[in-house]
């Protein structure tokens, strides 16, 4: 299984360095929107803030292509392989101008994954372009089909293979172990689901109880 936290907050990407078995971070223009607090920047801005967020990454990167145009993706790739720490995975939406940039970045030997997945249709397209990721969105596929967002990624997970399909908009601890008991091997979370997934109130009484119970005087060497 791997493990992506989906956050650009660098508060939250700091707090990750006391979780050493987290994949990597994934990001997306909204996300950064919120991590900076504004909507709209230079781009000398925008790098800066990616190496403060590439700091504080584990492991893979995962930057959604900011672009408006074919050309500002050659100038964006540059910055980003210039000033960014790899390995970083790029990710491109799942439609006509994402399939061509899948397909040209891919023939320079730049991993990418095709995000904002919602049918199987758009993963077979990202993998003839290419992709090393298809990156389903469940949560929004469960509210668009009311109901289906797991029968969906299980038909884009036959197309893809598990290894290839990172899924993301993962809302709750019970989506996520749905998802993972359906086959389902790599996951990007937000980073406060996270954090509540891996605590129980009743977990924090039980350690209390055995801090009550029984206490050694170590006596090991400073
Ligand atoms: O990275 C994709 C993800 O941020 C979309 O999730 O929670 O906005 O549906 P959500």
């Amino acid at each position: 299984m791997k493990l992506y936290i989906d956050s650009a907050n660098l508060a939250e990407l700091e707090a990750l360095t006391d979780s050493p078995f987290v994949d990597g971070i994934t990001i997306n223009p909204t996300l950064v929107a919120h991590g900076m607090g504004k909507e709209h920047v230079a781009d000398v801005e925008y790098f800066d803030y990616l190496q403060k967020i590439r700091k504080y990454s584990p492991g893979e990167l995962f930057i959604q292509l900011i672009y408006d145009d074919r050309e500002t993706v050659q100038y964006e790739i540059a910055k980003i392989r210039e000033l960014i720490r790899w390995p970083v995975v790029i990710k491109v939406p799942a439609n006509q101008d994402g399939y061509y940039t899948v397909s040209k970045l891919t023939k320079e030997g730049i991993a990418v994954a095709v995000t904002a997945v919602y049918s199987p249709g758009q993963a077979c397209l990202g993998l003839a372009a290419g992709a090393k990721y298809i990156i389903p969105y469940y949560s929004r596929i469960e509210r668009q089909k009311e109901g289906e967002g797991l029968k969906v990624v299980k038909e884009i997970m036959n197309i893809t293979g598990p290894e290839r399909l990172l899924v993301a908009s993962i809302k709750t601890e019970e989506d996520f172990c749905l998802l993972l008991s359906n086959g389902v091997k790599n996951f990007t979370v937000p980073y406060s689901l996270y954090r509540a997934m891996g605590k129980n109130e009743m977990t924090d009484v039980a350690v209390q109880h055995f801090s009550e119970s029984f206490r050694v005087d170590w006596k090991r060497k400073k």
